[in-house]
């Protein structure tokens, strides 16, 4: 069954693709189910009513829609979505990690994601050849050539037993052994190179070696996969450490050195201890404590942090002390969203490292972790320090630094905590504390925030207006000013919105396409590809954005006509019903003003 349709001239089919994954978990969700979890609601008619799960209210103004597979806050928040930009927005995650919250809770298996055709045979084979190289480099580091890399180790208190267990290496002085060594084995030049092991020459025609005169630390992921390399000089030269670069098996960002040698400890220890580098991870493991893991150096990510939720939920950062900057403050607090849980420091001596820390005395390391204090307290006592909160210019800089991060906490209990203790340490209102916050939570301008939006229609499973704007957008970054103010919430589709949102903030292609979790990249790519003729841009944007808008006023019409009409059978009270009808008016403006626009622009 085809419905054909023209849009510009061209014929634009109603049905576009399959049903995706994304699309089969919403459909077998039960929105009020999952959205009843963390607010109580009550049967409405076809609706579900409830306390708003995102803001203080008293009178429950959040509705949920089963039919129309989407909720609406009429108070405070007045915006709605879908089940995913529900659990985004009240766990603080990601789309990824909401699909597969969602996927595995209504049993659907996700696919391993839309692979091209032989990626995943040409992962494996990568995985292979960098299992062959971490082989091949820890038999080196036995050889006569190896003699200053192994003295180097032992001078930083290796053991013989870490390097086996971490499988540590050697990179000869030499452009080739490892391009030779593998391809006799039968791996090709073009494998090496996408596997970051050799470099092309400036002049292109010329590979070698990547890692020369090195020590080497095989990357591992969680299964124990070598994924890629971590590479040190053997004296203070610089730079200190050069890595794999981003392959198809390799991501630094993503990755946690010790992972696989710390899995099991993290689990039986219930928490896992964060540090910087490769030897503050194989140090502590040579001392029994074998719950650390790395970062590599830079800021902790989301993805690290789902990796390590999947074991245990008490994380403790025992970071450089520079590391613990304001903004890895307002990061940090994101995750402990995630973890659902609180997150803590761990406060290391002036200028030390882990691995300096444990050599000198183990039972320090021991006390320092059992006196880890959580971030927030941490993020307080850093921020007031020298501070005199008698003063009214000391007062404002400390709310300044500290309320932004006490409202990104989303536990109830836990921000009222802080700014309760912000309250009594600076001697504010109790009002003006919490008007500041509101605002703050109000007018935050983080990529959460953004996820707010409304998914209206039953299920669709192609829309093509929105597939039309978005190809257009993708395609033509040049005309990006046109869509500054257009809301996420116009997109019906899950996939649109993530991939709009996406491309608000980078239009660049091949950063977008890294920047969207799996399951949404083969969408792009369809758009991407979709047949757009570059001409009259402008007005086609203005007609597709036009018809955006009309489409969500109306749907939104008509919730607010449900809700009205429940109101009424129930005789809410007349403040409610004028509230709601003045919604309802400004909904039918919008819609007026949306024709009279069009009707505008068609004469013109
Ligand atoms: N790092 C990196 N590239 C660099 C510097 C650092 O990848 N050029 C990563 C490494 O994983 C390193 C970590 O960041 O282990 C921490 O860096 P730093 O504190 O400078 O080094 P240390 O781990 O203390 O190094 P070492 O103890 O070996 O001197
Ligand atoms: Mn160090």
């Amino acid at each position: 069954m085809k419905f054909p349709c023209t849009f510009h001239g061209f014929e634009i089919s109603l049905m576009g693709k399959d049903m995706s994954v994304i699309e089969e978990v919403k459909q077998r969700t039960d929105i009020a189910e999952v959205i009843g979890q963390f607010t109580k609601l009550t049967k409405a008619g076809k609706t579900y009513r409830g306390l708003c799960p995102f803001h203080t209210e008293k009178t429950p103004s959040f509705f949920v829609y089963p039919d129309q597979q989407s909720w609406h806050c009429f108070g405070a928040c007045n915006t709605g979505g879908d089940v995913f930009s529900f659990i985004m927005k009240k766990q603080g995650i990601e789309f990824g990690e909401a699909l597969r919250y969602l996927a595995e809770r209504a049993g659907v298996t996700l696919p391993a994601y839309h692979e091209r055709e032989g990626e995943k045979d040409e992962k494996e084979r990568l995985l292979q050849i960098n299992r062959t190289a971490a082989e091949y480099y820890h038999q080196l580091l036995k050889t006569p050539a190896a003699k200053q890399a192994r003295d180097y180790l032992e001078e930083r208190g290796l053991t013989a037993e870490t390097m086996v267990k971490f499988q540590l290496g050697y990179a000869p002085d030499n452009w080739e052994v490892l391009k030779n060594y593998l391809m006799d084995k039968g791996y090709t030049e073009k494998e090496l190179l996408q596997g970051g092991l050799i470099n092309r020459s400036d002049t292109g025609n010329k590979t070698y070696d990547r890692f020369r005169h090195k020590i080497m630390f095989p990357i591992c992921d969680i299964k124990g996969n070598v994924t890629g390399f971590g590479a040190r000089v053997l004296d203070d030269s610089l730079p200190k450490y050069i890595n794999s670069p981003q392959t198809p098996v390799f991501d630094k960002s993503g990755s946690l050195y010790g992972i696989n040698n710390a899995a099991e400890a993290i689990r039986k220890a219930d928490v896992a201890i964060f540090v910087e580098g490769y030897l503050d991870v194989i140090i502590p493991h040579q001392y029994g404590f074998n719950n650390v893991i790395a970062s590599m150096g830079t800021s902790i990510t989301e993805r690290q942090i789902s990796t390590v939720k999947r074991l245990t939920t008490n994380v403790a950062l025992a970071l450089d002390a520079d590391a613990a900057g304001e903004e890895a403050m307002l990061r940090t607090v994101q995750y402990e969203n995630l973890l659902n849980n609180e997150v803590k420091v761990v406060l290391l001596p002036e200028g030390k490292d882990p691995d300096e820390v444990i050599k000198e005395d183990a039972a320090v390391w021991q006390k320092l972790v059992a006196e880890a204090i959580p971030v927030v307290d941490f993020t307080i006592k850093t921020a007031t320090a020298g501070l005199d909160l008698s003063k009214v210019k000391d007062k404002t800089v400390a709310e300044g630094k500290l309320l932004p991060v006490i409202a990104g906490i989303n536990n109830d209990v836990r921000r009222d905590h802080y700014l309760e203790q912000l309250r009594l340490m600076t001697g504010s209102s109790y009002r003006g504390m919490q008007m500041a916050l509101n605002k703050i939570k109000g007018g935050a301008k983080t990529g959460k925030v953004e996820t707010e939006t409304t998914k209206i229609v039953q299920s669709s499973l192609s829309n093509p207006v929105e597939e039309y704007l978005l190809s257009l957008l993708v395609q033509h970054p040049e005309i990006k000013d046109l869509a500054a103010e257009l809301p996420a919430e116009y997109f019906e589709s899950t996939e649109n919105r993530e991939i709009f949102l996406a491309w608000r903030n980078n239009q660049e292609l091949e950063l977008l396409k890294e920047q969207l979790d799996n399951s949404i990249r083969e969408h792009l790519q369809y758009l991407v590809e979709k047949k757009i003729p570059a001409s009259h841009l402008e007005q086609k944007y203005t007609d597709c954005s036009l018809r955006l808008r009309e489409k969500y006023s109306r749907h939104l019409e008509r919730k607010k006509a449900q809700v009205l009409a429940l109101e009424r059978e129930t005789g809410g009270t007349d403040a409610e019903l004028a509230k709601l009808e003045e919604q309802g008016i400004s909904a039918s403006a919008t819609l007026r003003d949306v024709f009279a626009q069009r009707s505008l622009h068609q004469k013109g």
